[in-house]
């Protein structure tokens, strides 16, 4: 291939997929494996981030292999992420000081009560356009400093180094070790997920550093999403010397695969999470209803942009847990014509809220539960309740939207979709009922990987500007809604009245 091809590394909450993208976008080679999930704990995620670096390394060999690409080949790497999961690792070793924690733990809830009680959510939802839940880096970092011995005198010695996985990924790729040259660095978008990065300065915020109990010898450098991060060390990266020349978060890469460039656009990606994001321009938007105010990217050169985001913690998740949990399904595909075989979901809800409730609610109290169940309730209620959920708790996001930002989606702006889940057409179409609005689904349903090869591409000059990128974007299939206002109305009212049961149920407890 004498154009050469952008290679990009999508390492996932359940999974890492590399694939391989030729000039014209197309996919050439692909490779996935997925990631061992920890459970130390009820509430408690990790990850091992050896493995999930093992992984990458293999993939990209095996991705390279499957498009008949040489290394020497790849013009450009770009890496896109699960946020917020939090690495802290030995910078002369290259090796973690422990387990990652996931994005989806729950363990410092109480250090967020804290903070909250103290009064301190206003002053740090204005610096970074978060909110004080146990979602985002900052505290889970804090943790470790607090609760393994000796840590917090090796991150004060500039021992240690903290990342999200997008950093542990570049530090990798670019030698592993202090001493091989390694780059400690971040994106914008990645650093906005922390809690302790100023979401309008663009630095690290010395105040939240301060308030967390962070030295700030641990931090990466920040960057922009497209620019030159580092290149590859040969001995990293199949002896070839590549820049790496996009990062974003993978919710960031997704509206950005998905051409998402206007404001006021808006895309949803239906994974292990749900996340929706619109695109707000070169302004954060605050938020008065539970949304998020996070970067959306920045372009080497040009002027930071933001986005609004609707965080939903458990979307296919749902489904996962059917399969997986429960053992009902065997296959998160099964739930389509089970939730087809009937004719409405007979007053049988399900919140998801397994590890809390994310955006509009944000309770990490709240538990999943069922309601409505009778004698006549089959797998296919839940498969149903599963699926529907999905739809209901992007449509109160979608509603937080509209009140924040005065938009409203219509025909003509309708819902960008993507993600494992949007190829369920019941889903989708389920969506578009509750919404009143269409979604639609592209040609395209890899939009992460996309992303980041976009970002990568730009930065290298082998793509030339957005224009190019946005006059790719295809539609598979449109789903226009169908259902009545009044029906839409009971249907939702109810469902509020369902999350309302599952809130606060871990705290009672306790
Ligand atoms: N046909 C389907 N119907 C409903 N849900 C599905 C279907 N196929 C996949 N899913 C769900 O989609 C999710 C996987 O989607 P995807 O690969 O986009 O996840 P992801 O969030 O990108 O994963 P990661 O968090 O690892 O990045 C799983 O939770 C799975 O249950
Ligand atoms: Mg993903």
């Amino acid at each position: 291939m004498s154009d050469g091809v952008v290679l990009a590394i999508d390492q996932g909450t359940t999974g890492t997929t590399v694939l391989v993208f030729d000039h014209a976008a197309t996919i050439r080679g692909r490779a996935y494996g997925e990631v061992t999930q920890h459970y130390p704990r009820p509430g408690w995620v990790e990850h091992d981030a050896e493995e999930i670096w093992r992984g990458v390394r293999m993939l990209v060999g095996a991705a390279l292999a499957d498009a008949g690409v040489r290394p020497a080949e790849v013009r450009a790497v770009g890496i896109t992420n699960q946020r917020e999961t939090t690495v802290l690792w030995d910078r002369e070793t290259g090796r973690p000081v422990h387990h990652a924690i996931v994005w989806q733990d729950r363990r410092t809830a109480p250090l967020c009560e804290e903070l909250k009680a103290a009064g301190r959510e206003d002053d740090v939802r204005r610096r970074t356009g978060l909110v004080l839940d146990p979602y985002f880096s900052g505290t889970k970092l804090r943790w470790l400093l607090d609760n393994v011995d000796g840590l917090r005198a090796r991150a004060e010695g500039g021992e240690l180094a903290f990342g999200t996985i997008d950093a542990w990924l570049l530090w990798q790729l670019s030698g592993g070790t202090a001493a091989a040259g390694a780059v400690h660095g971040t994106d914008v978008t990645n650093a906005s997920r922390t809690l302790l990065f100023d979401i309008g300065a663009l630095r690290w915020d010395p105040a939240l550093l301060d308030l967390l109990g962070i030295p700030a010898a641990v931090l990466p450098t920040v960057r922009p999403s497209a620019t030159l991060h580092a290149r590859t060390n040969p001995d990293a990266f199949l002896g070839a010397e590549v820049p790496v020349a996009g990062i974003a978060g993978d919710q960031h890469a997704a509206l950005f695969g998905q051409a998402c460039f206007q404001e006021g656009m808006v895309k949803n990606t239906y994974g292990t999470g749900a996340f929706l994001m619109m695109h707000t321009g070169a302004r954060p938007v605050p938020s008065r209803h539970g949304l998020l105010t996070t970067l959306a990217w920045q372009i080497d050169g040009e002027p930071a942009e933001y986005a609004l985001e609707g965080s939903i913690f458990v979307a296919g998740a749902a489904v996962q847990w059917l399969r997986d949990g429960l053992g009902v399904i065997e296959s998160a595909a099964e739930t389509e014509a089970l939730a087809t075989s009937l004719s409405s979901n007979e007053g049988v809800y399900f919140v998801p809220a397994l590890t809390g409730l994310g955006a509009p609610h944000w309770d990490p109290y709240a538990r999943g539960t069922l309601l409505g169940l009778t004698r006549g309730s089959t797998k296919a209620h839940l498969a149903r309740a599963a699926l529907e959920s999905m739809a209901y708790q992007t449509a109160d996001v979608v509603s937080a939207m509209g009140n924040d930002a005065g938009l409203t989606l219509h025909a003509d702006r309708p819902l960008r979709a993507d993600g494992g889940a949007a190829v369920n057409a019941f889903l989708m179409q389920f969506q578009a009922d509750v919404l009143g609005v269409p979604v639609e689904v592209p040609r395209v349903s890899e939009t992460t990987a996309l992303g980041a090869a976009y970002l990568a591409g730009l930065a290298t000059g082998f793509w030339k500007d957005r224009a190019e990128l946005a006059s790719r974007w295809q539609l598979a299939r449109r789903y226009e809604p169908r259902l009545g206002e009044s029906e839409r109305r009971r249907l939702t009212t109810r469902w509020l009245r369902a999350v309302e049961r599952a809130r606060s149920w871990e705290q009672e407890d306790a």
